[in-house]
């Protein structure tokens, strides 16, 4: 757990676990409000393996196409796996009774954020119809282990598939309404908008919410910039599917793509859980590129080209992952 990454809008809250309570209210037959006891008692227990994964894993590349300042400017690391353990929403969902109108499910947590000169608890939504899906889970363990203060003890959310800032931690309210959340971190923040918008020209309800993951494959090993004594090496890194759907192959390019080897996949696939790989390559001396990308089984892939997809908030980057080494006796790259 101390491997896995973290991010976090605000400070880290101290919750009590023996007085907490989860509240659910809204469009529900039922309002309801559970201790962690009654949570572990009331349903059945639930463990899946999940990687989360924040919208803004491999900013950095899109950066490179152009600036994107006040953003944290990750490279491959903001993305993490755990085996969770805890409830199901849907369980908690069935108890207080979905009401009518209801499409949106808000969660808010008792971690509090500032942002445009107000003080809120961190917060976002998801479909009803995905939080009625068995992967959702209201999780307190995490590998087995209590669930740390980091990632969000003693209740978060863990969303398979979606992006990471909708797993909130610290998870303190459920609320069932027609609409999706006006949390800051909704409505404003995690919208994804064409490359010729930016904070000047910005009209933040046309960017799109976001949701789902896409499909991408990231290089691990080596690293950008690494230099390489001979000339064959194993390739190795993750990649993620899109809804569930596993990844269906891995391929790396040594030649800007004219060829392309495929790569091992490790395991058994998993539908909300990444997929490592590994395949041997050869590299002539020189500086290189080395290319990944990754087909899921309903045949999706990633863009080409970062410069596509570049928004100026600097999210979901799947482009195909390209790396540059250098191989053999030659000077190291600046
Ligand atoms: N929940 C709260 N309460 N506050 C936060 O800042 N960050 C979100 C999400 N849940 C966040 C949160 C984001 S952006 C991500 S990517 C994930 O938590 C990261 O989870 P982790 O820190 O456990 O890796």
């Amino acid at each position: 757990n101390e491997l896995f990454f973290a991010r976090n809008h605000g400070a880290i809250p101290e919750v009590d676990p023996d007085t907490y309570r989860l509240t659910i209210g809204g469009l529900v037959e039922r309002p309801l409000s559970f201790s962690l006891a009654d949570l572990r008692h009331s349903f059945p227990s639930q463990t899946i393996a999940a990687t989360l994964q924040c919208a803004g894993n491999r900013r950095r590349e899109l950066s490179q196409v152009t600036d994107i300042p006040n953003e944290v400017l990750w490279d491959l690391g903001a993305i993490s796996h755990a085996e969770w353990t805890g409830v199901r929403l849907r369980d908690v969902l069935a108890q207080a009774g979905v009401g009518a109108g209801a499409a949106h499910v808000a969660l808010t947590s008792l971690g509090q954020v500032a942002r445009r000169g107000k003080v809120f608890g961190y917060g976002g939504s998801i479909p009803l119809d995905k939080a009625l899906e068995p992967e959702v889970l209201l999780a307190w363990e995490m590998n087995g282990a209590p669930l740390p203060p980091l990632h969000g003890a003693p209740l978060r959310l863990v969303v398979p598939g979606y992006i990471g800032a909708r797993s909130v931690k610290w998870l303190g309210e459920i609320t069932l309404q027609a609409q999706p959340s006006d949390n800051y971190f909704q409505s404003v923040a995690y919208r994804l908008f064409p490359p010729s918008v930016n904070a000047s020209n910005v009209v933040e309800d046309e960017g799109r919410m976001l949701g789902e993951l896409f499909v991408s494959a990231a290089i691990c090993s080596p690293l950008e910039g690494e230099r390489l004594p001979d000339d064959k090496l194993t390739v190795r890194g993750y990649a993620v599917g899109h809804g569930g759907v596993p990844v269906e192959g891995v391929e790396v390019s040594a030649d800007d793509g004219a060829t392309w080897a495929r790569a091992t996949l490790l395991g058994e696939p998993r539908p909300w859980a990444w997929q490592l790989w590994e395949v041997q390559i050869a590299l002539p001396p020189g500086e290189r590129t080395i290319t990944a990308r990754a087909v899921d089984a309903s045949g999706c892939t990633q863009p080409v080209d970062p410069a596509e997809i570049w928004n100026f908030k600097g999210y979901m980057n799947n482009a195909r992952h390209r790396i540059t080494v250098r191989v053999g006796n030659q000077r190291p790259l600046s």
